[in-house]
């Protein structure tokens, strides 16, 4: 497996936290040179300084909020003028969404989890496709969730843009197929991973109860299931579970299995029949 990376150039979205972190570490201890993004700069350097332990020089940062598409041009340009191309990139930079039922989202924050989770894998895909093409040996790691097979209570912007980043990867990887099969495309699907993406008081008991397996357990797997070319990867806490029982159970089912894993974990306020959400 370590072979599949050494030597690789590869660029990390999201890498100053979590599986981000996570993969810009694993990836250098696998001799791979890395190019890490984030819109945290200080979070950054840490990750950063982490990498040069391995690497015994600091990797490129660049700080980069993945929903601009001037700034994707900018690290596609930066990364083909520094290592004269790119073979894997991974679109893993995401956040948690509103966080709350249907009537009490507003449109604001429904846009920017788009912009982020889905359009921010669009139009990282759209800049790279060019350099990955040109690399003899790539591969474009695209990251949705288990949240892109079941819809649950409280995450209707997140499901929708894990979906969102589902239904486009899988269209091009049969598109990608015709034209250039040597660029591997792979989709992440990981459960519930200890990580900082619950940032809000409305998801920590969330976070609690489900985000429980080890970020760099996770991301070992990943890089595992990427060099033996397997396009999904569906790996972390209630996955796999969660994974089947939206492929084999009918769908009023399933919003039963999914509605009484979820019940305790809701916020009471949200939940009132007389929300100003149902007001006209
Ligand atoms: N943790 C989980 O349980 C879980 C489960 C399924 C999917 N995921 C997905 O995995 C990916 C990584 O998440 P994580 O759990 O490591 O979260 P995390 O919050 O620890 O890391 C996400 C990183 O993305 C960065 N980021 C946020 N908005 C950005 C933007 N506009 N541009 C650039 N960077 C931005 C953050 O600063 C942060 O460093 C996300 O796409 C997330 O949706 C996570």
């Amino acid at each position: 497996m370590s072979h599949f990376y050494t030597n690789k150039t590869v660029v990390i979205t999201g890498a100053a936290s979590g599986m981000g972190r996570s993969y810009a570490v694993l990836l250098a201890q696998r001799g791979a040179r890395v190019l890490l993004t984030d819109i945290d700069e200080d979070e950054l350097c840490v990750t950063a300084e982490l990498v040069a332990k391995y690497n015994g020089t600091l990797p490129l940062t660049m700080v980069h909020d993945v929903s601009k598409i001037s700034q994707w041009q900018a690290l596609a340009k930066l990364c083909k003028n520094t290592y004269d191309g790119c073979d894997i990139l991974i679109n893993n930079a995401g956040i948690e969404g509103a966080a709350v039922p249907v009537w009490a989202s507003d449109m604001k924050t429904i846009k920017r989890t788009m912009d982020v989770n889905f359009y921010g894998v669009v139009q990282g895909t759209k800049t790279f496709l060019p350099l990955l093409a040109a690399s003899p040996a790539s591969a474009l790691i695209n990251v949705s969730s288990i949240f892109g097979f079941i819809g649950t209570p409280n995450a209707s912007d997140y499901c929708a843009s894990k979906f969102a980043v589902r239904g486009y990867t899988e269209a091009l990887m049969v598109e990608l197929a015709q034209v250039h099969p040597h660029i591997q495309v792979h989709l992440v699907h990981p459960g519930g991973v200890a990580t900082d993406i619950a940032r809000s008081e409305r998801t920590a008991k969330f976070k609690e109860k489900f985000l429980t397996t080890p970020s760099d357990e996770m991301v070992n797997y990943v890089l595992q299931e990427v060099a033996a070319n397997n396009p999904r990867i569906v790996y972390g806490n209630h996955a796999r579970k969660t994974y089947w029982s939206s492929k084999l159970l009918s769908l009023s089912a399933l919003q039963k299995m999914i509605g009484k894993g979820m019940k305790k974990l809701a916020h009471p306020d949200d939940y009132a029949k007389d929300h100003k959400g149902f007001k006209l």
